[in-house]
């Protein structure tokens, strides 16, 4: 799963979603065999993405216990970490689609529902290359023209 905040993309989620997959999948164009458990942090130049800016992704890989039971749990604590006022457009990324005949669109749109700082969701496959510089361009599309939430439960009372 990937955020985005001004130009840098970390990407963040519990172990094994596949994200270093998907950053080696995007820069060499292959599926990698040998994952390591956090690639190098690349920029991409800004003449390669269609919006013109460079794009900085990070990493990350995290191993403590007992994080991993709930598949959502670093939304929380991205929104506790940036102040109110600064929103962080989140990317919900679906990886190994390969993997699944249906679509996962029921998993997904319970989340989208419950974190209303979600910009746009997307299935991929780091295996297959599919969506896989999508997503990215969605992210960056998300920090350049957030569209905002359109409806906001915390601030209806
Ligand atoms: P941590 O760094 O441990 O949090 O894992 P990660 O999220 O970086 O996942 P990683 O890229 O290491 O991938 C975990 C496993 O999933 C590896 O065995 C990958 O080969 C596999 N994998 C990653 N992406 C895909 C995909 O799109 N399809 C399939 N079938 N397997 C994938
Ligand atoms: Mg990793």
């Amino acid at each position: 799963m990937l955020l985005s905040d001004s130009h840098t993309c970390p990407l963040v989620s519990t172990a094994k979603v596949g994200k270093t997959s998907l950053i080696m999948s995007l820069v060499s164009e292959e599926f990698p065999d040998d994952v390591p458990l956090r690639a190098e942090e690349i920029t991409i130049p800004a003449d390669v993405t269609p919006e013109r800016v460079p794009t900085h992704i990070v990493d990350y890989s995290e191993r403590r216990a007992g994080l991993c039971s709930e598949s959502c749990h670093w939304i929380p604590l991205i929104n506790d970490r940036t102040d109110k006022d600064s929103r962080v457009p989140l990317i919900l990324v679906g990886n190994k689609s390969d993997l699944v005949e249906h679509s996962s669109m029921e998993t997904i749109l319970p989340i989208m529902n419950q974190y209303s700082d979600i910009e746009t969701c997307v299935e991929c496959s780091a295996k297959n290359l599919k969506n896989i510089s999508e997503l990215f361009y969605y992210a960056q599309k998300a920090v350049l023209h957030p569209t905002g939430p359109l409806y906001c439960p915390e601030e209806k009372e």
